[in-house]
């Protein structure tokens, strides 16, 4: 039986439920130093002073870096280099305010403590400019960005105005969704050393090649001379996938003081400089034949960024692709404010326009008198309407058919605040789940050990996700080795390049070349055999053998058999070692790759107080071959949850007064707690994907997230007959 999809516990599980294992602040160093960053209290203007003079003098005190003294970066730190590769960060090489909690200052001390004392000592004052950060003062600036991290920013088919004019049911409607802030458990942080010319950095990172590169642009080292490690990330979401400015101001304070440095964000610095999900506006319009054929859509995005890089919120991308609409078009539109820019958050783009699409989509329904979910099922999409190309593979109907049937959808009745218990209005609702499927190029290296047992690695990084377990899996499954005889390392720039993970694109990718270099080390590790005449297996054909729990066996005669120990003992001792590099092929143009899911809620809202609850979420999922069963649902799980949170909880609240946060900690930032998850009822279809990848495995990070929002909404209008367009859906709007 294959070790692939198997339910098996997380190869480091030990290792982190017993505290070992090591996250980017738990590195120590006998000569560490500790950093304090000090951030800006004001929106926009600039330093008018900073005093110093006490702090320096403080116990411990090593420096107290700012842009008067802080070393001066080629190209005043802002490298030639396209963002979101190179993000545009805050150096101290300026004066200059560009939004609240940017970093203004750095305090380097013997010890955090004595680095937080004399923080508090260090006096800035500011020439504060009246912030611009009001949305909907600043909505008429408008503007569209000149690209979308690869993507078409507008699209057009077919006629869409003729298409929006033919069906006679029409919804033009206007959705909102919050700035929101990831925050992973460990907040980022990172420890920097200097040995001479090369840098050592120990970051919370989703990408340890990309920032090894990105840092010596700032730098202006060859990318060699920067190593970045990063065994354990506890959380990314998106918000790791960028080098922002503390890491850098770590690297720099370490040169400037000689020490290793270590600079931990507290909680609060996480609202501002590692960016958000940005607040957007999502017009839709669409139209529909009686018999529910859509006719026409339009899809018209306006999004939030700073004043100093454009990050576009895609939120249209998933109306392009998700159903068979002939005549339509998509815009994104970005507006500057004085905040920082916003970054990828879980889905970005897809979590947000499937939040407003997915509702449209039921408003529709509404309209026209259909089932919300036949209605999706008339314009369920054969093939990628937008590139009119067909799916790797699809079964979303299927998903839809077994969610219903799980959920008992067929016994729902149409008719709004038609399913109640007593006080409590019963709604259901579903939506439509869909996520890219991404693979890029990756490399892997596989050893096979003269004791018999494999060294397997990839530069690739676990975030909490599995990537640690489902590769050995693969590298046990290519092998044909026991899965404790193999060991697999990553999170470590001197490995084998691997691509950020983001994008759902890890397991999709990474697990190809590590298949193909254990591939290649099982076959070196057959052909020593064959060819060694102390081998039982010397003469044996090569068709008829194959590597078993670690032995070469032929698979005519089992009882002629060799350990890998013994084969390489007898051949010189030496490890075998193999180096293998994958990328997507010409498929990639023929297809469009794509994950789905169906989502089926239920909720129960208060009548009189309008207290919502979630008792129960089904979700089926096509996501392609699982690698492991049991951490896929806990992928799924964890998505479902935060989709909970952003339909029910998530707002970060910006006084647009003096471009603040004002909720930026844990308190008063709503996520959910266990009492507010039900029961969740996660499948999966498992149709692998035969063009992704050997495995026939999709990434499987993001898709958990979308659609949830929708689901909930519709489920809440479904009990209500209150139709909340802007998230998230709280009481008060369904009492409105
Ligand atoms: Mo994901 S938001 O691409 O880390």
């Amino acid at each position: 039986m294959s070790v692939i999809g198997q339910p098996l516990d997380r190869t480091d599980g030990i290792l982190k439920v017993t505290g070992q294992a090591r996250y980017s602040a738990d590195n120590t160093d006998a000569k560490l130093a500790h950093a304090v960053l000090i951030t800006s209290t004001v929106a926009k203007g600039r330093i008018a002073s900073i005093d110093t003079n006490r702090a320096p003098s403080m116990p411990g005190v090593l420096l107290v870096m700012t842009y008067q003294n802080a070393m001066r970066l080629p190209n005043n730190g802002v490298p030639d280099a396209q963002p979101p590769a190179v993000r545009k960060l805050t150096l101290l090489q300026t004066n200059e305010v560009r939004y609240s909690n940017e970093p203004v200052a750095v305090v380097i001390a013997d010890t955090l403590e004595h680095a937080q004392g004399a923080a508090r000592y260090v006096d800035i004052r500011y020439e504060g400019a009246m912030p611009n950060a009001d949305y909907t003062r600043a909505r008429a600036t408008a503007y569209q960005p000149d690209k979308m991290m690869g993507r078409a920013i507008t699209t057009q088919r077919g006629d869409v105005d003729a298409g929006l004019r033919q069906g006679p049911t029409r919804l033009d409607a206007v959705y909102t969704t919050p700035y929101e802030h990831h925050n992973p458990m460990e907040p980022h942080a990172t420890v920097a050393r200097w040995d001479g010319p090369n840098l050592t950095l120990y970051d919370a990172t989703q990408g340890v090649s990309g920032a090894k590169s990105a840092v010596a642009k700032f730098f202006g080292i060859p990318d060699n001379n920067v190593r970045v490690i990063c065994p354990f990330v506890g959380g990314g979401f998106g918000c790791k996938g960028s080098v922002w400015s503390h890491v850098v101001l770590a690297a720099m304070a370490s040169k400037q003081t000689g020490r290793p440095v270590k600079l931990v964000l507290d909680r609060p610095q996480m609202f501002g400089m590692i960016g958000n999900r940005p607040f957007t506006e999502q017009r839709i319009k669409i139209s529909a034949r009686d018999d529910g054929t859509m006719t026409g859509m339009r899809h018209d995005v306006i999004s939030t960024t700073s004043t100093f890089e454009d990050w576009t919120e895609s939120s249209a991308i998933v109306t392009r692709m998700l159903y068979a609409v002939p005549n339509q078009a998509t815009t994104h539109k970005l507006v500057k404010l004085d905040i920082g820019t916003p970054t990828f958050m879980r889905a970005p783009g897809e979590t947000s326009g499937c939040f407003a699409l997915e509702t449209a989509m039921d408003e529709m329904a509404y309209q026209l008198r259909m089932d919300p979910l036949a209605f999706r099922i008339k314009n369920h999409a054969a093939m990628e309407p937008q590139e009119k190309k067909p799916w790797s593979e699809k079964s979303l109907l299927q998903c839809y058919q077994r969610g219903a049937d799980k959920f008992g959808w067929a016994n729902r009745s149409m008719q709004p605040r038609s399913m109640r218990d007593g006080n409590t209005l019963i709604g259901w609702g579903m939506a439509t789940a869909t996520y890219p499927a991404n693979r890029s190029e990756a490399s892997a290296v596989a050893r096979i050990l003269p004791d018999g047992t494999a060294m397997v690695a990839s530069g690739t990084q676990d975030l909490g996700t599995g990537t640690y377990t489902v590769m050995t899996q693969v590298a046990a499954d290519a092998l044909g080795f026991p899965l404790d005889y193999v060991r697999f390392a990553l999170g470590d720039s001197s490995l084998p390049k691997a691509p950020v993970s983001g994008g759902s694109q890890s397991a999709a990718s990474v697990s190809p070349a590590v298949r193909a270099a254990c591939t290649q080390a099982r076959d070196q590790l057959i052909s020593m055999a064959l060819a060694d005449k102390g081998s039982p297996l010397f003469g044996v054909p090569g068709d008829d053998v194959r590597v078993s729990n670690g032995w070469v066996v032929s698979v005519s005669n089992p009882d002629k058999r060799d350990p890998a120990a013994a084969i390489i003992a007898r051949n010189g001792g030496r490890a075998i070692e193999t180096f293998a590099t994958t990328k997507p092929g010409a498929e990639k143009q023929q297809f469009a790759f794509h994950s789905f899911g169906a989502v089926f809620v239920e909720v129960h809202v208060d009548a009189d107080l309008g207290i919502i609850r979630v008792p129960r979420i089904v979700g089926v999922y096509d996501v392609g071959t699982l690698l492991n069963e049991k951490t896929a649902h806990s992928q799924l799980m964890g998505g479902i949850v935060w989709g909970v949170g952003s339909a029910l909880f998530e707002k970060t609240e910006l006084d647009a007064r003096y471009g603040r946060y004002t909720n930026a900690n844990l308190a008063e930032y709503h996520v959910p707690v266990n009492a507010d998850i039900g029961m969740l009822d996660i499948s999966f279809i498992g149709e692998a994907d035969p063009h992704i990848n050997p495995d026939g495995a999709r990434g499987i990070g993001e898709i958990g997230i979308t659609g949830v929002a929708g689901a909930i909404g519709n489920a809440v209008y479904h009990a209500t007959g209150v139709r909340v367009r802007d998230l998230p859906v709280t009481l008060d709007k369904v009492l409105a």
